[in-house]
């Protein structure tokens, strides 16, 4: 890994999982207690908006205790020092990749910390419940929903994300499963771009097969590994 310059980053519920976040489909996961259509489409909020958003206020509550874990702290360290270019595409609505100190971090689900107007199409900063249809901050309309992509809508900057792979020396996937396109096609892609492929999950991913390398472990301990690697190198 001597001729790496610009580094692209996936994540997934994993990176977080160690600070007790939910993860989705490992064992009780949230996907095990609430069927993604009831709560993450938009079929679902026209069904029943209380209960999506009482989800999503259950979820963003759960988070804003929760504190970054060392491999949000390793990837902060890594986005400070590395000298080429380095992207954190993340799956996850936390924020414990910013809390950490990351700062090239984009959001292809979208994040809790935001909300969205669905009557003018602003993006709010969000910390409270929705479930009480709070008038949206620039408009005032009662039409906030969360800033989270569900199943079925396009990603966010997507754009943004093919641009990085085409430049990426190096794609690095951390604690994800691999089960949600387009994010588990991007090692595909980065390969096609002749990027070399890391994983670093708990166990194989879906995608393993696609990866010139996996290390398999908590991403407390192989991602601050990775990262140390990495600056050794820089
Ligand atoms: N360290 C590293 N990896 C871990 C850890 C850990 N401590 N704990 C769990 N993992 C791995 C699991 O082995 C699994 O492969 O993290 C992965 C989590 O997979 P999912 O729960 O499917 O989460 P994710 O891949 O992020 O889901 C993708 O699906 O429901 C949608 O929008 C949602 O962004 C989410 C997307």
């Amino acid at each position: 890994m001597t001729n790496i310059r610009n580094i692209v980053i996936l994540t997934g519920a994993g990176v977080s999982a160690e600070s007790g976040i939910d993860t989705f489909r490992t064992a009780g996961g949230l996907w095990e207690r609430y069927k993604p259509e009831d709560v993450a489409t938009p079929e679902a909020f026209a069904r029943d908006p209380d209960l999506v958003l009482a989800f999503y206020d259950m979820r963003r509550a759960a988070i804003r205790e929760k504190q970054p874990n060392l491999a949000h702290e390793a990837l902060a360290r890594l986005d400070a020092e590395w000298p080429g270019e380095l992207l954190i595409v993340t799956q996850n609505v936390d924020d414990l990749h910013e809390r950490a100190g990351a700062r090239r971090v984009l959001h292809m689900h979208g994040q809790h910390h935001t909300a969205w107007c669905t009557a003018c199409d602003s993006r709010p900063a969000w910390s409270g419940p929705l479930i009480h249809r709070p008038p949206c901050p620039e408009c005032g309309e009662a039409a906030l929903r969360p800033d989270v992509v569900w199943f079925g809508e396009m990603p966010y900057r997507m754009e943004e994300i093919a641009a990085a792979l085409h430049e990426a020396d190096l794609f690095v996937s951390i604690g994800t499963s691999g089960a949600v396109y387009p994010a588990a096609g991007f090692v595909r892609n980065a390969r096609e771009l002749g990027a070399a492929t890391l994983e670093l999950n708990l166990e194989p991913s879906q995608g393993s097969r696609w990866f010139d390398e996996a290390r398999h472990g908590p991403a407390s301990e192989i991602v601050p590994a990775w990262v140390d690697e990495m600056l050794a190198l820089a």
